[in-house]
């Protein structure tokens, strides 16, 4: 036997009966956005590295770590695998001009996305995430919608989430902010951990999202952007509080974390990130990037979006396996006539919407039973020599052990029937 090839390390299968809590998780997302007037857009898996590259920023986590999956096409060009969704939906943001449809665009996406990342749990090299992006609007009220989105559809799930903001003002308050910092953190370097004194020529507000307690200690007295944008960043700090009274408004948990930063470069003012009880990462974040599109060759255009983890909410609502959803009827054939027409009739019932299957191996009446049982089938068809000469089906309700004989349309009619029941009752 050859050797087995396994599954690149940081991904996963979503085997059936993991399926179904996609795609309630998924149908769930749909609905909340087409509530929020959110439409969906798909673009390609890959794009070039340069779109990634710029948009993420020299000082990402994606960047700084070397996380993505590059590589040189045919014709010479580097290409990448998308790190995350947002430099995407403004890349077509820009190249179709949706900017001229109206004066906003509200975008939503369910993309799979890829990092080379240190594989634990929750944190993947290949992650799935449901977000939205919502350009064209500046103001705090679309800042609590995006908001408001994520959380509503976070308690459809049944997840009580805490959302933790902080605002980041403007890259221009930022800068009077970092040349502070610089200052304070200056004589200190040598107490940072390696990381963060990598990150302190690039972006020394990462040091702030540092787990590494020897930087929290050297943090301790160094000067919070938060009080900083009070004093000189008026106009952000008023934001921010029309953001944080809508919140109220909303009766969205929600706690200021002044130290929250995010690992991309693009944002702007609010940045954000959902946690929920007894889950130590971040289950989502987004944030205004009101610079990006015109950073990558669009129009000035203000812009606010999220990305949730799809595969760590689904963490987070626990263990779900489901039952794969059976078929209502498995064909059960006797005889060389029968199994010869089997086919024929399988693909009839299933025009006819019937959930259908039937055995492939030319089994006993014993075994073929035994598999409809199985796949717990809600009725076995029987079809020997007499069901074929009369044109009918012998129609056995499993649970309640009950055969009838029926032609082909009643076979139906009873089969939809029972489908529907089925249907409303889950
Ligand atoms: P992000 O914080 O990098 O933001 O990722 C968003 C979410 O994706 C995280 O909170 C986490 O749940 C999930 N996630 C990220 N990396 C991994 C991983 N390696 N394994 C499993 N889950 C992961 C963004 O990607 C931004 N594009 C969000 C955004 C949209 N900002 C504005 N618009």
């Amino acid at each position: 036997m050859s050797k087995s090839i396994q599954l690149p390390r940081g991904t996963h299968d979503v085997l059936p009966e993991e399926s179904p809590a996609w795609q309630q998780l998924e149908a769930t997302f749909r609905a909340v956005c087409a509530r929020y007037n959110f439409h969906e857009i798909r673009t390609p898996i890959f794009e070039s590295t340069e779109l990634f590259a710029r948009s993420a920023g020299e000082s990402s986590d994606i960047l700084v770590t070397k996380q993505m999956y590059s590589f040189v096409a045919p014709d010479g060009d580097s290409y990448s695998l998308r790190p995350e969704g947002t430099a995407g939906a403004v890349r077509a943001y820009i190249q179709h001009n949706l900017n001229q449809r109206g004066p906003v665009s509200k975008l939503f996406y369910i993309n799979s996305h890829f990092r080379y990342e240190a594989p634990q749990a929750g944190r993947y090299r290949q992650h799935h995430q449901c977000g939205v992006e919502l350009f064209g609007a500046d103001s705090a009220e679309s800042d609590a919608e995006v908001i408001a989105l994520a959380d509503d559809f976070l308690s459809a799930l049944g997840l009580r989430a805490l959302v933790k903001l902080n605002t980041l003002g403007t890259p221009q308050s930022r800068q009077g902010f970092v040349a502070q910092l610089r200052k304070y953190l200056q004589g200190r370097e040598a107490q940072l951990s390696e990381d963060s004194r990598k990150r302190l020529e690039l972006n020394p507000l990462r040091i702030f999202d540092s787990k590494d307690p020897r930087d929290h200690q050297v943090l301790e007295g160094a000067p919070r952007l938060l009080d900083y944008l009070k004093e000189h960043d008026e106009a952000s700090t008023q934001h921010f509080a029309r953001v944080l009274e809508l919140l109220d408004a909303f009766e969205i948990r929600y706690e200021i974390d002044v130290n929250l930063v995010r690992g991309l470069d693009y944002y702007s003012r609010t940045a954000f990130e959902f946690t929920v009880e007894g889950f130590g990462s971040s289950i989502g974040g987004g944030g205004r990037y009101n610079g990006l599109v015109e950073e990558l060759g669009g129009p000035s255009v203000p812009a606010i979006g999220f990305g949730m983890g799809i595969e760590r909410v689904l963490l987070a609502l626990g263990e779900s396996k489901a039952q794969v959803l059976a078929p209502t009827a498995f064909l059960v054939s006797l005889g060389d006539e029968a199994r010869r027409l089997a086919p024929i009739t399988l693909r009839k019932l299933r025009q006819a919407g019937v959930r259908a299957d039937c055995d492939y191996v030319g089994r006993s009446l014993k075994a073929q039973m035994r598999e409809a049982n199985r796949m717990k089938a809600r009725f076995a068809l029987i079809v020997g020599d007499n069901e074929i000469e009369s044109n009918t089906l012998a129609v056995k309700n499993m649970e309640a052990s009950q055969q009838d004989t029926l032609s082909f349309d009643d076979a139906v009619a009873q089969l939809l029937q029972a489908q529907l029941l089925q249907a409303q009752s889950s």
